[in-house]
Protein backbone atom coordinates (compact mmCIF):
# COMPACT_ATOMS: atom_id res chain seq x y z
CA UNK A 1 0.00 0.00 0.00
CA UNK A 2 1.37 3.63 -0.65
CA UNK A 3 0.59 7.09 -1.55
CA UNK A 4 -1.43 6.39 -4.63
CA UNK A 5 -3.86 4.18 -2.93
CA UNK A 6 -5.32 7.23 -1.49
CA UNK A 7 -5.58 9.35 -4.13
CA UNK A 8 -8.57 9.52 -5.56
CA UNK A 9 -9.87 9.55 -9.47
CA UNK A 10 -10.96 12.93 -10.58
CA UNK A 11 -15.02 12.74 -10.69
CA UNK A 12 -16.87 13.40 -14.06
CA UNK A 13 -18.51 17.11 -13.61
CA UNK A 14 -21.60 17.01 -11.98
CA UNK A 15 -20.66 14.17 -9.75
CA UNK A 16 -19.17 14.36 -6.20
CA UNK A 17 -15.15 12.28 -6.39
CA UNK A 18 -16.71 9.98 -4.22
CA UNK A 19 -19.13 8.35 -6.45
CA UNK A 20 -22.61 8.62 -4.53
CA UNK A 21 -25.37 11.25 -5.20
CA UNK A 22 -24.75 13.66 -8.54
CA UNK A 23 -23.99 17.26 -7.45
CA UNK A 24 -27.14 19.12 -7.87
CA UNK A 25 -27.61 22.00 -10.20
CA UNK A 26 -27.26 24.41 -7.08
CA UNK A 27 -24.21 22.79 -5.57
CA UNK A 28 -22.30 22.88 -8.85
CA UNK A 29 -23.19 26.92 -9.20
CA UNK A 30 -21.79 26.71 -6.02
CA UNK A 31 -18.73 25.39 -6.35
CA UNK A 32 -18.30 27.79 -9.90
CA UNK A 33 -19.14 30.66 -8.01
CA UNK A 34 -16.11 29.81 -5.57
CA UNK A 35 -13.83 29.07 -8.57
CA UNK A 36 -14.90 32.72 -10.23
CA UNK A 37 -14.27 34.68 -6.52
CA UNK A 38 -10.93 32.78 -6.70
CA UNK A 39 -9.83 33.52 -10.35
CA UNK A 40 -6.42 34.43 -11.46
CA UNK A 41 -6.96 33.80 -15.01
CA UNK A 42 -6.57 37.02 -16.66
CA UNK A 43 -5.75 40.44 -15.45
CA UNK A 44 -8.23 41.66 -13.90
CA UNK A 45 -7.94 38.95 -10.83
CA UNK A 46 -5.18 41.88 -9.71
CA UNK A 47 -7.52 45.36 -9.65
CA UNK A 48 -11.28 44.04 -8.91
CA UNK A 49 -12.74 43.62 -5.11
CA UNK A 50 -14.50 40.28 -5.94
CA UNK A 51 -15.34 38.32 -8.84
CA UNK A 52 -19.74 39.07 -9.40
CA UNK A 53 -21.11 35.34 -10.31
CA UNK A 54 -25.04 35.56 -10.31
CA UNK A 55 -27.89 36.56 -9.27
CA UNK A 56 -31.78 35.41 -9.56
CA UNK A 57 -33.21 31.54 -10.21
CA UNK A 58 -31.22 28.72 -11.40
CA UNK A 59 -34.50 27.56 -12.61
CA UNK A 60 -35.17 30.21 -14.63
CA UNK A 61 -36.73 29.56 -18.38
CA UNK A 62 -34.70 33.13 -18.68
CA UNK A 63 -31.31 33.70 -18.72
CA UNK A 64 -30.19 37.47 -19.20
CA UNK A 65 -26.24 37.90 -20.01
CA UNK A 66 -24.28 41.37 -19.80
CA UNK A 67 -21.39 42.59 -20.24
CA UNK A 68 -19.14 42.66 -17.28
CA UNK A 69 -19.50 44.09 -13.51
CA UNK A 70 -19.46 47.93 -13.06
CA UNK A 71 -18.33 49.78 -9.39
CA UNK A 72 -21.21 49.09 -7.83
CA UNK A 73 -21.50 45.16 -9.34
CA UNK A 74 -17.59 45.09 -7.65
CA UNK A 75 -18.57 46.39 -4.45
CA UNK A 76 -21.70 44.33 -3.46
CA UNK A 77 -20.32 41.09 -5.46
CA UNK A 78 -23.61 41.01 -8.23
CA UNK A 79 -24.95 41.57 -11.21
CA UNK A 80 -26.61 44.98 -12.79
CA UNK A 81 -27.38 46.27 -9.20
CA UNK A 82 -26.27 49.64 -10.12
CA UNK A 83 -28.05 52.22 -12.66
CA UNK A 84 -28.37 49.94 -14.84
CA UNK A 85 -29.65 47.18 -13.25
CA UNK A 86 -32.51 49.27 -11.75
CA UNK A 87 -33.43 49.91 -15.15
CA UNK A 88 -33.17 46.53 -16.22
CA UNK A 89 -35.13 45.26 -13.34
CA UNK A 90 -37.80 47.95 -14.45
CA UNK A 91 -37.94 46.23 -17.95
CA UNK A 92 -38.48 42.56 -16.88
CA UNK A 93 -41.02 44.04 -14.38
CA UNK A 94 -42.85 45.80 -17.73
CA UNK A 95 -43.20 42.44 -18.85
CA UNK A 96 -44.21 40.77 -16.02
CA UNK A 97 -40.65 39.36 -14.68
CA UNK A 98 -39.00 39.46 -11.38
CA UNK A 99 -35.45 38.07 -9.85
CA UNK A 100 -37.81 34.52 -9.30
CA UNK A 101 -38.07 34.40 -13.26
CA UNK A 102 -34.76 35.05 -14.58
CA UNK A 103 -31.22 34.19 -13.80
CA UNK A 104 -28.39 37.25 -14.62
CA UNK A 105 -24.37 36.74 -15.42
CA UNK A 106 -21.88 38.40 -17.56
CA UNK A 107 -19.39 37.21 -20.01
CA UNK A 108 -16.73 38.54 -17.57
CA UNK A 109 -17.16 38.16 -14.03
CA UNK A 110 -14.42 40.51 -12.60
CA UNK A 111 -14.90 44.58 -13.33
CA UNK A 112 -12.98 46.33 -15.83
CA UNK A 113 -11.23 49.37 -14.37
CA UNK A 114 -12.58 52.39 -15.30
CA UNK A 115 -15.87 50.42 -16.90
CA UNK A 116 -13.69 49.67 -20.12
CA UNK A 117 -15.10 46.52 -22.53
CA UNK A 118 -13.39 43.41 -21.61
CA UNK A 119 -10.32 42.68 -23.94
CA UNK A 120 -10.63 39.56 -26.02
CA UNK A 121 -8.21 37.72 -23.74
CA UNK A 122 -10.75 37.98 -20.61
CA UNK A 123 -13.73 37.25 -22.35
CA UNK A 124 -11.67 33.97 -22.89
CA UNK A 125 -10.51 33.40 -19.74
CA UNK A 126 -13.81 33.75 -18.26
CA UNK A 127 -15.71 31.43 -21.13
CA UNK A 128 -15.49 27.83 -19.46
CA UNK A 129 -17.72 29.88 -16.55
CA UNK A 130 -20.28 31.15 -18.77
CA UNK A 131 -20.94 27.93 -20.91
CA UNK A 132 -20.92 25.71 -17.74
CA UNK A 133 -23.73 27.90 -16.74
CA UNK A 134 -25.56 27.93 -19.74
CA UNK A 135 -25.87 23.89 -19.40
CA UNK A 136 -26.40 24.17 -15.86
CA UNK A 137 -29.24 26.58 -16.25
CA UNK A 138 -30.49 25.29 -19.28
CA UNK A 139 -32.64 27.84 -20.41
CA UNK A 140 -35.60 28.06 -22.80
CA UNK A 141 -34.54 31.41 -23.48
CA UNK A 142 -31.68 33.78 -23.44
CA UNK A 143 -31.29 37.23 -23.59
CA UNK A 144 -28.05 39.19 -24.55
CA UNK A 145 -27.57 43.28 -23.22
CA UNK A 146 -25.61 44.96 -25.38
CA UNK A 147 -22.82 44.52 -28.47
CA UNK A 148 -20.03 42.32 -26.36
CA UNK A 149 -22.09 40.09 -25.07
CA UNK A 150 -24.32 39.41 -28.31
CA UNK A 151 -20.97 39.35 -29.94
CA UNK A 152 -19.62 37.06 -28.21
CA UNK A 153 -22.47 34.43 -27.36
CA UNK A 154 -23.19 34.45 -31.22
CA UNK A 155 -19.70 34.69 -32.37
CA UNK A 156 -20.48 37.22 -34.83
CA UNK A 157 -19.53 40.91 -35.57
CA UNK A 158 -23.04 42.50 -35.99
CA UNK A 159 -24.37 45.79 -35.09
CA UNK A 160 -26.45 46.07 -32.57
CA UNK A 161 -28.70 47.71 -34.51
CA UNK A 162 -28.59 44.47 -36.82
CA UNK A 163 -29.24 42.14 -34.43
CA UNK A 164 -31.98 44.03 -32.08
CA UNK A 165 -35.65 43.08 -32.47
CA UNK A 166 -34.23 39.15 -34.63
CA UNK A 167 -34.05 35.93 -32.99
CA UNK A 168 -30.75 34.26 -33.35
CA UNK A 169 -29.62 30.52 -31.50
CA UNK A 170 -26.99 29.33 -29.61
CA UNK A 171 -26.63 25.83 -29.48
CA UNK A 172 -30.48 25.53 -30.15
CA UNK A 173 -31.66 27.74 -27.33
CA UNK A 174 -33.01 30.66 -28.89
CA UNK A 175 -31.30 34.49 -28.37
CA UNK A 176 -32.77 37.89 -28.39
CA UNK A 177 -29.90 40.77 -28.60
CA UNK A 178 -31.34 43.81 -26.59
CA UNK A 179 -29.77 47.07 -26.35
CA UNK A 180 -28.07 47.49 -22.42
CA UNK A 181 -29.65 49.72 -20.09
CA UNK A 182 -26.78 51.39 -19.55
CA UNK A 183 -27.06 52.32 -23.20
CA UNK A 184 -30.31 53.04 -22.59
CA UNK A 185 -29.68 55.37 -19.55
CA UNK A 186 -27.48 57.67 -22.36
CA UNK A 187 -30.45 57.60 -25.06
CA UNK A 188 -33.23 57.64 -23.67
CA UNK A 189 -35.24 57.80 -27.27
CA UNK A 190 -34.08 54.22 -27.81
CA UNK A 191 -36.27 53.19 -24.69
CA UNK A 192 -39.51 52.65 -27.23
CA UNK A 193 -37.47 50.35 -29.25
CA UNK A 194 -36.35 47.97 -26.20
CA UNK A 195 -39.78 48.20 -25.40
CA UNK A 196 -40.79 46.61 -28.84
CA UNK A 197 -38.24 44.08 -28.12
CA UNK A 198 -39.67 43.10 -24.59
CA UNK A 199 -42.69 42.71 -26.11
CA UNK A 200 -41.05 39.84 -28.70
CA UNK A 201 -39.51 38.24 -25.34
CA UNK A 202 -42.68 38.40 -23.55
CA UNK A 203 -44.59 36.59 -26.76
CA UNK A 204 -41.73 33.88 -26.91
CA UNK A 205 -41.75 33.12 -22.91
N1 LIG B 1 -23.38 46.19 -16.77
C1 LIG B 1 -23.21 44.89 -17.06
O1 LIG B 1 -23.06 44.52 -18.22
N2 LIG B 1 -23.23 44.01 -16.07
C2 LIG B 1 -23.42 44.35 -14.82
O2 LIG B 1 -23.43 43.47 -13.97
C3 LIG B 1 -23.61 45.72 -14.53
C4 LIG B 1 -23.58 46.63 -15.51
Amino acid sequence: MGIEDFILPSAPPGQPPTGGEALTVEQELADIEQQVKQCTGCGLHSTRTQGVFARGCPDAALMIIGEAPGADEDRQGRPFVGRAGRLLDSMLLAIGLDEKDVYITNIVKSRPPGNRDPLQEEIRACRPYLDRQIELINPDIIVTLGLPASNTLLDNSMSMGDMRGRWFSYKDIPVLPLYHPAYLLRAPGQKAVVWEDLKLLLEAL
